[in-house]
């Protein structure tokens, strides 16, 4: 066994093509269980649960199998005093759960439901003097949050609120010299910040500023020789980033900088062909996060028997068409 090689084997016995009925089955089983241990403990983060599950679902074109009313009953129960939305009712409002929130109304064309003004006014409210955002009252700094409030911001047609020439900037100031991007100025690049930055320049229409050749070789490094993709250098490759990278490098027009056919036997193989869902590797336990970005990822692959995803908003297009919302790609 070679220790200094971060990677996984890819099993001659592991699944080799999409079992998407048994996804659809795993999410839909998933979300009835509601008085399972499970679900109880992820209460914490019942509104990003919630938000996976939907767009799984929705990229599986089976929407249509979850409840809406219920939903959006349990959406609206979330949304607290200051405008923002909590993981479920009772906790505190943070801009994580308050994207999470705006994307499934988005997706069920529920906008209308609630007041979208004063969720305006919490995001706006999360600005800084420098352009970052704070998750939530506390003001922990993340890019993360420069991504989920002009993501917000954007799906409720409301950028005006803030200020974007600062937003862009500070995002700009956490590139570093490899080319990545970290939480704030100076941190680590990793790629889910990479996404994060991406992301948020991308909705700014920003995307020019950056160096994208220096950030896609940063990204295109991650391929291990299993296909999978990890999220810093020494890390063990993992479902979640075939979407980090994947759509990053989709945000920045060089998704064939990576290889495709290699890639997908790694999503391929993390799939549990008994109860359905993906896991992080080949052999885990699936989970409804690891699953929608498993299946993110193959449709920006380009799996046909998926609705093609947003590598922005992580979101079907189609819904995104039906809100007249775009976003700025490099190609
Ligand atoms: C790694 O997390 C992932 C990130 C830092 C990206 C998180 C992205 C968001 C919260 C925005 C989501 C928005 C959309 C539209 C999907 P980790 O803590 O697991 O990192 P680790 O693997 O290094 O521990
Ligand atoms: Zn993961």
């Amino acid at each position: 066994f070679d220790f200094a090689r971060k990677d996984v084997e890819v099993g001659e016995s592991a699944p080799k093509e999409l079992l998407l009925e048994k996804h659809a089955d795993y999410i839909h089983a998933y979300e009835q269980k509601k008085d399972s241990y499970e679900y109880i403990m992820a209460e914490f983060l019942r509104m990003s649960g919630v938000y996976w599950c939907l767009t799984a679902m929705d990229l599986a074109k089976s929407l249509d199998r979850m409840n809406r009313a219920d939903i959006l009953q349990f959406i609206k129960e979330s949304q607290t005093e200051s405008g923002g939305f909590a993981a479920s009712q009772g906790h505190d409002p943070h801009l994580l759960h308050t994207l999470c929130a705006v994307q499934i109304l988005v997706m069920f064309d529920a906008v209308d439901e609630v007041s979208s003004d004063r969720i305006v006014e919490y995001v706006k409210a999360r600005q800084n003097e420098d352009g970052s955002f704070g998750g939530d009252e506390w003001n922990e700094i993340d890019t993360r949050f420069s991504l989920c409030a002009v993501a917000c911001l954007k799906l409720l047609n409301r950028l005006d609120a803030i200020d974007t020439p600062k937003a862009t900037a500070y995002v700009l100031s956490c590139q570093n010299f490899d080319g990545g991007f970290g939480t704030r100025p100076g941190s680590e690049s990793h790629s889910g910040q990479i996404y994060c930055c991406l992301g948020t320049l991308a909705i700014l229409g920003e995307l020019h500023r950056i160096d994208a050749d220096r950030v896609g070789w940063w990204l295109c490094e991650r391929q291990c020789a299993s296909g999978g993709l990890n999220g810093r250098p020494e890390k063990l490759p993992d479902v979640c980033y075939s979407w980090w990278v994947l759509a990053s490098l989709t945000i920045i027009g060089r998704l064939h900088w990576v290889d495709k056919v290699s890639l997908k036997r790694f999503i391929l193989a993390c799939q549990d062909d008994e109860t359905g869902g993906f896991a992080d590797r080949p052999g885990d336990m699936p989970d409804p996060f690891h699953t929608v970005f498993g299946l993110a990822g193959l449709s920006l692959l380009g799996d046909e028997r998926l609705k093609p995803v947003n590598p922005v908003l992580c979101m079907p297009e189609d819904r995104l068409a039906s809100a007249s919302i775009r976003v700025q790609l490099l190609n």
